[in-house]
């Protein structure tokens, strides 16, 4: 691990508590161990290092003291502050893209999210680079000496041109074969359904119990970078899917956004969003702001949505008042890690995406063994016993829209409850 030293700078104010605690998160989840901190306020920055000279020699005194390998800067330096920075302090600087791209690389695990990473990190790059090279050039001008320097910088900027065109081709066929699966999905009425939030609230967890898969939930910050999309298990003649999304955090920078994409361009099209929110953390209502911000930003505004408050299990005021101001059909409380309240939100999701489910008792004779297959393969069976005519009774919950086919098939249910109608309730 990096030993790593975190400059806070606040511009015109000191840097608040929590803008200093979710960078120190970044460092962390970036692998480095934060050894010290310096907080810094400036009027505004300075254009060479950004921090005045004194402050940058008071910097390097820590820094030397403390054997720091690294220093993150919570600001966005420009590729020539950057470089000066370095050579003040004769150590590795990275910015707040700089270190959010580092994040992303490390978490990429699908061949388009790596694409992605690749594409941003090399235009990252490419600023930086070609700046270095300018510099290089203005010191070797002169005759006899201008061949070889215009030529590595013009050979350094052609390939990763050339690396670029070619990463955002292939990117650009791959966007295709996904558009055309949206479509597919389209076609067979698959309904989508996208968990957003900022980072590190549990989407990822949420998303491994609702589809009931193993991706891993990390404590780390973007540790889901891939669309990832399962099947969210439900008797239906049509498809639930989940959509796990990027973590959203504030000042993502923009071309990270742009790198995206794919993963914003899922939760456009989805038909109900979950914003998981987690109900433990102090700043929640400014992260959940921050995060209708970037949804509005991507046309994804309108979308009906329900609040998920998860971590329940951790949240101190849950605990005090119950329900974080009152809970209802858009607002549900839960534990990704005890699994509260997790069967409520499943029936809403039911619900939202089905309307009307029906609940009741049927009776099947003997002959009837195909019909009790079929409902126990659509999980529809609750409980079952025997019944007088050699048959069973079942007791079963299952979507409106197969009411209609199963009465053809068994006659009229007995007992059967409806359960609240989603579109009345809406309007
Ligand atoms: P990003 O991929 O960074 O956007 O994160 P995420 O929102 O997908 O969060 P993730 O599921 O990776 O969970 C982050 C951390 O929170 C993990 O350490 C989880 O174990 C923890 N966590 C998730 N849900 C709960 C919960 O209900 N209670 C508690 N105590 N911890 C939880």
């Amino acid at each position: 691990m990096e030993k790593a030293l975190l400059l806070h700078i606040g511009i015109g104010r000191a840097p608040q508590d929590d803008e200093i605690q979710e960078f120190k998160a970044l460092a962390v989840s970036a692998g480095v161990s934060v050894s010290e901190e310096l907080i810094v306020k400036r009027s505004k920055p300075t254009p060479d290092l950004y921090i005045g000279k004194g402050k940058a020699e008071e910097l390097k005194d820590r820094a030397l003291n403390c054997s720091i390998e690294l220093v993150l800067v919570s600001q966005t330096l420009s590729a020539s502050q950057e470089r000066n920075l370095e050579k003040v302090l004769g150590l590795k600087v990275l910015d707040r893209n700089g270190l959010i791209l580092d994040i992303f690389a490390q978490r990429a695990r699908t061949f388009e999210g790596k694409l992605q990473v690749e594409i941003a990190q090399l235009e990252h790059l490419a600023a930086r680079l070609i700046k270095g090279w300018t510099h290089l050039e203005r010191q070797k001008g002169g005759i006899g000496l201008r061949g070889p320097g215009e030529t590595q910088l013009e050979t350094d900027r052609r390939l990763i041109g050339h690396r670029i065109k070619s990463l955002k081709n292939r990117l650009d066929r791959l966007e295709k074969q996904r558009e055309m699966s949206r479509r597919e999905r389209r076609r067979a009425k698959a309904m989508t359904i996208a968990l957003v939030g900022y980072t590190n609230v549990g989407k990822t967890t949420l998303f491994n119990l609702l589809s009931r898969s193993n991706k891993d939930g990390k404590d780390k910050l973007f540790a889901t970078l891939d669309p990832t999309i399962r099947r969210f298990p439900v008797v239906s003649k049509n498809d639930i899917l989940l959509v796990d999304t990027v973590g959203f955090v504030r000042d993502l920078p923009h071309q990270l956004i742009a790198a995206f994409k794919s993963t914003l361009t899922e939760t456009r099209e989805a038909s109900l969003l979950l914003h998981i929110i987690d109900a433990s953390d102090p700043h929640r209502a400014d992260r959940r702001r921050e995060v209708e911000k970037v949804l509005h930003d991507i046309g994804a505004g309108d979308i009906p949505c329900v609040h998920v408050h998860n971590k329940s299990d951790k949240s101190i005021e849950t605990r005090i008042d119950g329900n974080l101001g009152g809970l209802g059909i858009n607002k549900f409380l839960v534990s990704a890690k005890t699994g509260d309240g997790l069967d409520k939100l499943k029936e809403e999701i039911k619900i939202r995406c089905f309307g009307e489910s029906i609940s009741g008792k049927i009776d099947l004779r003997p002959n009837q063994s195909k019909l009790r297959a079929k409902l126990f393969s659509l999980s529809a069976v609750t409980s079952e016993k025997p019944n007088k005519f050699g048959g069973w009774t079942l007791n079963i919950i299952l979507p409106n829209d197969y009411l209609e086919e199963l009465s053809l098939e068994v006659g009229v249910f007995d007992n059967i409850i409806r359960k609240r109608d989603i579109n009345n309730e809406l309007g």
